[in-house]
């Protein structure tokens, strides 16, 4: 468990976050919940934002959204005074709705609707990232019509592919995303973008992939990306004056991860823009802008998920499980790709661990597992089990597969608790049912 001040046990030998008793928040609010530590959030930040000012200077970090998007975590994000990237309607509609400022996001998506497209130009967001070919024509297009000139960049592909611990160089990157600036797509995206009325190309961005510990892959990016700006400056007669390097630093799962504290992140930041701050100067660049957009690191070991334990079911000789009461509703993470977590028991922290465990959800689905080799005391049901770094990519991805409900989210500071997004009634979970004539 990667323990701070703001998570922890206490002299009860319950779990805190946020200064809650966690037993108190199920009891409270039931389970399964979604809880999000705010100072961490704040933290998290705070230490962004400071780094990539001091060691690069213009500049500014994004919050990925898709890790947590709702209204709440958006007005919070603007108060800590960054930006955000959104990649569909329902996100860039959260976001406004919320308040926050359009010209400080900038919009993604591999596959932008062209009712996507007209709400962001009409929204006056900052940048959109195009993706595709034809992208590029439809968002000149509807930018014309509407006697708007859209800031834009290029989603390319720079054949440099992260995983977790290591990273490889691809020549013909096979990916849905951006172009491919090995194959030559990528030059040829800049041409035509550049003869694009409606839009003004200001640079590139990339993003080499998620859950990423090492820092080399990051620079070797920022090296392939600056070769590229250069030679667009010298075949394209092109100057760039903004970078967008993504997002995708690794977080604390288990303990096969790294383990930072909030302000051993900078770390990131700093290889990233030594990195860019060299290659700028080494290749006669003029500093572009920096955008970065971190989304798990912001939120993912911000937030916790609190289940009740119910069945338990020992097979001899093959393995324990726990049933809770979510599911792959509302974490579906392991089903998708085998994702690991550290869980706790958060009223009897005090005890040691003494059998493994497989948490199990609730959904007709053999695949249904929440975590495995979760290393326990004896569960009982009605205990309270914690998931911990569920903050990133679990609300966002639930779902209400059993008809069951989405949980509710709260945010936690000093002790005290409320909503970020309200439990699912049964009614919500039926509301767009419709009574249909053919039966
Ligand atoms: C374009 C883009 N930017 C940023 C991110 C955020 O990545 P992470 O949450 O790993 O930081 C993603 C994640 O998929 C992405 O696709």
């Amino acid at each position: 468990m990667n323990t701070r001040d703001t998570l922890k046990a206490d002299k009860n030998g319950h779990l805190t976050i946020g200064g809650a008793d966690c037993t108190e928040l199920a009891a409270k609010y039931g389970t399964p919940l979604y809880v999000y530590d705010k100072k961490y959030i704040e933290d998290i930040c705070g230490v962004f934002d400071k780094t990539l000012k001091e060691h690069y200077g213009e500049g500014r970090i994004l919050y990925a959204s898709k890790a947590f998007s709702c209204k709440g975590i958006y007005r919070l994000i603007d108060r800590c005074g960054i930006g955000a990237d959104v990649v569909s309607g329902g996100e860039l509609y959260t976001a406004l709705s919320s308040g926050f400022p359009a010209e400080k996001l900038v919009m993604h998506g591999n596959n932008k609707l062209d009712e996507e497209l007209v709400y962001a130009v009409e929204s006056g967001v900052g940048f959109i990232v195009c993706d595709a070919f034809d992208e590029i024509g439809r968002l000149g297009r509807i930018c014309e019509q509407r006697g708007i000139t859209q800031d834009i960049l290029l989603r390319v592909n720079p054949g440099v592919e992260a995983h977790t611990h290591h990273f490889v160089q691809t020549a013909t990157p096979d990916s849905k995303f951006g172009f491919s600036l090995p194959n030559g797509d990528a030059v040829k995206a800049v041409e035509e973008a550049l003869k694009t009325s409606g839009v003004r190309l200001r640079g590139l961005h990339c993003h080499i992939g998620s859950q990423i510990f090492e820092k080399d892959s990051f620079a070797l990016a920022a090296e392939k990306m600056t070769d590229f700006y250069r030679r667009v400056k010298d075949e394209l007669s092109c100057e760039f004056d903004v970078i967008n390097l993504g997002g995708g630093f690794g977080i604390y799962y288990t303990d096969e991860d790294r383990k930072l504290d909030v302000g051993g992140y900078a770390e990131y930041i700093v290889a990233v823009t030594e990195t860019l701050k060299r290659c700028v100067k080494e290749k006669q660049l003029k500093k572009p802008f920096l955008f970065l957009e971190p989304g798990r690191s912001v939120v993912g070991e911000a937030g916790i998920t609190l289940y009740t334990a119910g069945s338990v079911k020992k097979i001899e000789g093959v393995k324990n499980y726990v049933a809770v009461d979510g599911g792959m509703f509302d974490n579906p993470r392991h089903a998708l790709y085998g994702s690991k977590y550290t869980a706790v028991l958060a009223n009897r922290m005090n005890e040691k661990p003494c059998e493994m465990y497989s948490i199990a959800g609730k959904c007709c689905e053999s695949g249904d597992i929440i975590a495995e080799d979760c290393f326990l005391p004896q569960v009982k049901r009605g205990d309270i089990i914690a998931v911990l770094s569920t903050g990133a990519y679990n609300y966002s991805m639930a779902s209400n597969y059993n008809r069951n409900a989405v949980p509710p989210a709260i945010l936690v500071e000093n002790g005290k608790s409320d909503y970020l997004v309200r439990k699912q009634s049964y009614e919500d979970i039926a509301r767009n049912d419709h009574d249909c004539n053919l039966i």
